[in-house]
């Protein structure tokens, strides 16, 4: 029997992963399907019932579920339990599993491209569900240092704590004090949904270099204003899809056991803008 697949979250109708996961079962000539299901904020519970009577294989979880989800797992792997989220889950015989594959997919461009993350020195913007996953990442990669620069200073703290529980190196500051020195950084990456409605960057990128990597996890639109102006300064740039691409081969892997096929998931990602 074919198996079934899902994409749980509210808003849910511009979803990139039905392209990018349909695109991997013809690829493969995989007997599967994978669909958007909208389930709103306090629905969550109910949604879950109906997933489990149609005996969905796996899903991928979105805002506003990540961290609620977490009440519902029968088991959960060590990537979900250090970052305290969830973005996907397999489901065996009604025993459901999370995992959080947004660590791995943030990770994933900097093997992609071998860019090196050993001891560098870390600009994140922003400390929200999603800051948190990169901070993992980066002291798994053994970064020297992290600053956290966020609207919310209290939330910048907190993340710092979470970082050097995990053993990075880390300082907290409001993000109007990043003023002039993103330049003092390897690595600069906007984790904030600023950008998302073509807002300005939210930091100045001035005198930035061609060595600077600048990484937007916003991947709609693709070009953001903080993406163009990492650009216009000559920059290495990763573009927020490659993240998106990253946490699908994950999740895609997870399920099926097997390689994902990369380039298939990639093409029709970019078809999708
Ligand atoms: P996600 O799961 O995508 O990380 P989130 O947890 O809601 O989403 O986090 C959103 C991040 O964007 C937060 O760091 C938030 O800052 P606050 O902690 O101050 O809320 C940041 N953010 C959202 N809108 C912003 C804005 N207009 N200016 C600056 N930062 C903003």
């Amino acid at each position: 029997m074919g198996k079934s697949f899902a994409v749980i979250g509210d808003p849910i109708d511009h979803s990139l992963s039905p392209n990018i996961h349909s695109a991997a079962f013809r690829e493969l000539d995989l007997d599967s399907s994978y669909i958007a299901f909208r389930i709103p904020k306090g629905e969550l519970a109910g949604g879950l019932e109906g997933l489990k009577k149609i005996k969905i294989d796996g899903f991928n979880v979105t805002i506003p579920h990540k961290i609620e989800m977490m009440k519902y797992l029968d088991r959960i792997d060590e990537s979900c339990s250090v970052i305290g989220a969830v973005n996907t889950v397999s489901n065996k015989e009604g025993i459901f599993k999370g995992y959080n594959t947004d660590m791995d997919g943030f990770l994933e461009p900097f093997k992609e491209k071998k860019l090196n993350i050993a001891n560098t020195k870390v600009l994140l913007l922003g400390a929200g569900g999603a800051a948190r996953a990169i901070v993992a990442g980066f002291a798994k990669e053994k970064a020297g240092s992290v600053t956290i620069a966020n609207r919310t200073l209290e939330n910048a703290k907190s993340l710092s704590e979470f970082s050097k529980k995990v053993g990075l190196n880390s300082n907290a500051i409001k993000i109007e004090d990043v003023n002039d020195s993103a330049k003092d950084y390897d690595i600069i990456v906007n984790a904030t949904s600023v950008g998302l409605r073509n807002e300005p960057s939210p930091i100045s990128l001035d005198g930035i270099n061609e060595k600077t990597i600048v990484y937007d996890i916003v991947y709609m639109p693709m070009n953001t204003d903080f993406i163009k102006k990492a650009k216009d300064n000559d920059s290495i740039v990763i573009f927020g899809y490659e993240m998106l691409l990253g946490q699908a081969v994950r999740s895609f892997e997870i399920w099926h056991n097997m390689e994902a096929p990369y380039n298939a998931m990639k093409k029709a990602l970019l078809g999708g803008f």
